[in-house]
């Protein structure tokens, strides 16, 4: 397990900063997918730092609900991220702080593979959710990982990776035991670009990313050293967008 209260939330604003043309394409990605009425009541859950809320209340209307364990996230996203439709709440998918039925739409972005009981989670939000509710699973899949440029430097990170992610079909079961209906297939979401190979090598070395929790220190010296100096040599090679997987489950 990772904890975002020990080092990641210092270093998560620097490492993971959203664009706002991503964020423009995340919003129109999660409007065609969820119901037509406005406003909409939506559950952000691992909501971090806050880098959605704000836009998702700008978006769907309000109220946004951001659920989030970690102390220190939470911490930041209320300094940072506030709006006047959003509230920042303490729990976690096990137990998430909002009545039955109070939800039309839930965003998961990369916060599902944290869960320790996804099961509990997926029926928690079913319990949350309006019949005709949306759940947004932006996450990774075992079997279906992204080739990240960055993998090259550090020769256990894929394997980490992949291991911190279920395959696919097995998200599928655990929504359809819950009570959800996924869509067949991810949806391959162009969102974010890495553009330069300097530009991507000065938001990895943050470190925000809980792959390099994972990793022992000398493969991260001797990773971040080799990506340095590719970055230096060759600072304006641009990288190949990486398309993310989004998976719709409706709550019938
Ligand atoms: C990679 S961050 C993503 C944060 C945010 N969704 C974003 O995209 O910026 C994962 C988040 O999931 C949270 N998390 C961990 N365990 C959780 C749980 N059981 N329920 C809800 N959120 C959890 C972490 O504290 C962390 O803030």
């Amino acid at each position: 397990m990772v904890d975002y209260d020990d080092r990641l939330h210092r270093v998560y604003a620097a490492g993971r900063a959203l664009e706002p043309s991503s964020l423009t394409v995340w919003m129109q990605t999660f409007a065609a997918e969820v119901p037509a009425k406005r406003p909409l009541t939506v559950l952000d859950l691992g909501s971090g730092i806050g880098r959605f809320t704000p836009a998702l209340a700008d978006t769907f209307g309000g109220p946004v609900y951001g659920v989030e364990p970690s102390a220190r996230m939470r911490e930041i996203a209320t300094t940072t991220a506030s709006h006047p439709n959003v509230t920042y709440l303490d729990g976690s998918a096990e137990a998430i702080p909002l009545p039955d039925a109070s939800c039309d739409a839930a965003l998961m972005f990369l916060s599902f593979h944290h869960f320790p009981d996804k099961a509990r989670g997926l029926r928690e939000l079913v319990r949350v959710l309006r019949p005709g509710g949306v759940v947004l699973l932006r996450s990774q899949f075992s079997d279906r990982m992204p080739e990240l440029h960055w993998y090259r430097y550090f020769p256990s990170a894929r394997t980490v990776d992949a291991e911190m992610y279920l395959p696919f079909e097995e998200v599928r079961t655990l929504a359809a035991e819950a009570g959800l209906v996924p869509a067949a297939e991810p949806q391959w979401i162009q969102a974010e670009t890495p553009g330069t190979l300097r530009a991507s090598y000065e938001r990895v070395k943050h470190r925000a990313y809980s792959t390099f929790e994972h990793l022992p220190t000398d493969e991260l010296e001797s990773g971040f050293t080799a990506f340095e100096e590719a970055a230096a040599a060759d600072p304006d090679r641009e990288l190949p967008p990486i398309p993310a997987a989004l998976l719709v489950l409706r709550r019938p």
